[in-house]
């Protein structure tokens, strides 16, 4: 027990710090000035002190009388508003927040990026709303050419549009870099189309470009083939099929041997075992003269596919407009 005046008041301010609720608090109060309390104690002896001494004894004890009242108080007190803050039901069910992820079509564009990032490829970008010039003209694509009714294309003001494809880029790329290019671009394009199972007016392109000396449309095919091993898996062939767009010569639709039955035949290739994914070609030479490169130096090819239709049959998804309803119990899927 402690003895002297200071001992008590280091005891008791211990006693009251790890006093960890309002009774810990009371049953301090009364060790210390309950009746038979210490400090209670301490008082009763003050008569008792010789009579030089008395009167500075007595100071003493009543001073740590008082203190030891205040500290009480102001203990309870403490203790009082920490548990007001922590006034929390733990066994209360929690409240869901829902986890907020990519859209797929996000999810597919990144993971095209990232096949070609590995095979050393920049990324470019380019405007939605776009010059008739990048769109066509520059793009070997004359004034009566049928891509450019109005059926097609969604006309802004004279000379511009949004964009139809992601060709655009091709040439802002490289008039604005001299060859070699290797860059990829996606992003979304618009066309005046019906919507159907399989058409939307908003779809997304990933656009792929390539040019430097001696390249060849051999180059063309083993990229897309690299391309759609990183995609669909290693066993997946690809097909160049003859097939016309005005800035490239020769030109071809690219098909993959179908993923989902290995190209044995299935519904989703509709028994051929080889799906179309887009165009592609070598780059035409009109094309490249306009952004003013030397024909007889410089080669290239380029390929715009749908993220959709890469989206669609990765995930056996089969209506475009499902990416473009913001249905979450469709998105919240992938
Ligand atoms: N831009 C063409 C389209 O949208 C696709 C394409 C790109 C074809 C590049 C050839 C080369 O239809």
């Amino acid at each position: 027990m402690p003895s002297t005046i200071d001992e008590i008041r280091t005891a008791l301010e211990k006693r009251l710090t790890v006093a960890r609720d309002a009774q810990d608090v009371r049953n301090a109060q009364i060790e210390y000035l309950g009746k038979k309390g210490t400090v209670t104690a301490l008082l009763k002896q003050i008569s008792g002190v010789a009579e030089d001494q008395r009167r500075q004894f007595g100071e003493q004890v009543n001073a740590l009388k008082q203190w030891a009242v205040q500290a009480v108080e102001q203990r309870l007190s403490d203790l009082s508003s920490t548990a007001r803050r922590y006034d929390i039901d733990f066994s209360l069910p929690g409240q869901l927040m829902p986890a907020g992820k990519k859209h797929i079509l996000t999810q597919v564009e990144e993971e095209v990026e990232s096949v070609f990032l590995s095979m050393g490829f920049d990324i470019e970008e380019g405007p939605e709303i776009e010059q008739e010039y990048y769109n066509f003209e520059a793009l070997n694509i004359p004034a009566d050419h049928p891509a450019r009714d109005m059926q097609d294309t969604f006309y802004l003001a004279p000379g511009m549009l949004l964009r139809t494809h992601t060709s655009p880029i091709q040439v802002r790329t490289m008039k604005r870099e001299n060859p070699p290019i290797r860059m990829i671009a996606t992003g979304r394009c618009y066309r005046r189309d019906a919507v159907d199972a399989s058409h939307t007016p908003v779809f997304t392109q990933v656009e792929g470009l390539v040019i430097d000396k001696g390249i060849t449309f051999a180059d063309l095919k083993g990229v897309l083939q690299e391309f759609v091993r990183g995609i669909f898996g290693s066993s997946t062939n690809v097909k160049l099929l003859p097939s016309f767009f005005p800035f490239v010569e020769p030109g071809a639709e690219t098909a993959i041997s179908c993923p989902i039955c290995g190209g044995k035949g299935c519904p989703t290739c509709k028994s051929s075992g080889w799906i179309e994914m887009g165009g592609s070609g070598m780059v035409h030479q009109n094309v490249l003269r306009e952004v003013g490169y030397d024909t007889s130096i410089y080669q290239g090819f380029a390929f715009g596919w749908g993220i959709e239709r890469i989206a669609m049959i990765k995930y056996g998804i089969r209506d475009i407009r499902m990416f473009y309803d913001n249905d979450l119990d469709f998105l919240s899927q992938f």
